[in-house]
């Protein structure tokens, strides 16, 4: 595995996600409502819109172009019209830096390395 920076957890909101870009990919870390934190590709595919721009709910990412919702854990999409999952990725969490690992992507959409819990002090 190639665990490489790519965001401060500080710079996470409570909930939602930000695009960051890893090797030449977009991808999108989010943390989602239960403080879990997840890397997917910030690309739907269903179109070239941006993933990182629509709503985290109940670890899902919605798509804001035409509603399909991508669980964050597997990368399968909840509903239509996308069909194809997302990349999911590695995520782990070091001194207060997610690093994801882009080289080991999961399309299987059957789970993934499973997300790390953050635990947001001030
Ligand atoms: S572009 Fe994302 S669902 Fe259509």
């Amino acid at each position: 595995m190639t665990f490489q920076p790519a965001i401060h957890l500080d710079d996470l909101p409570d909930v939602g996600a930000v695009q960051v870009l890893l090797d030449g990919r977009r991808v999108a870390v989010v943390r989602a409502e239960d403080g879990s934190l997840h890397a997917v590709d910030d690309t739907c595919s269903h179109a070239e819109v941006s993933l990182s721009e629509g709503e985290i709910d109940d670890c899902t990412i919605e798509c804001w172009l035409h509603g399909s919702r991508f669980d964050l854990r597997t990368g399968a999409p909840t509903g239509l019209p996308a069909t194809r999952p997302i990349d999911v990725y590695p995520v782990t969490v070091q001194d207060d830096v997610v690093l994801v690992d882009v080289a080991a992507p999961n399309t299987s959409g059957a789970g993934t390395s499973g997300p790390i819990t953050s635990s947001k002090e001030h």
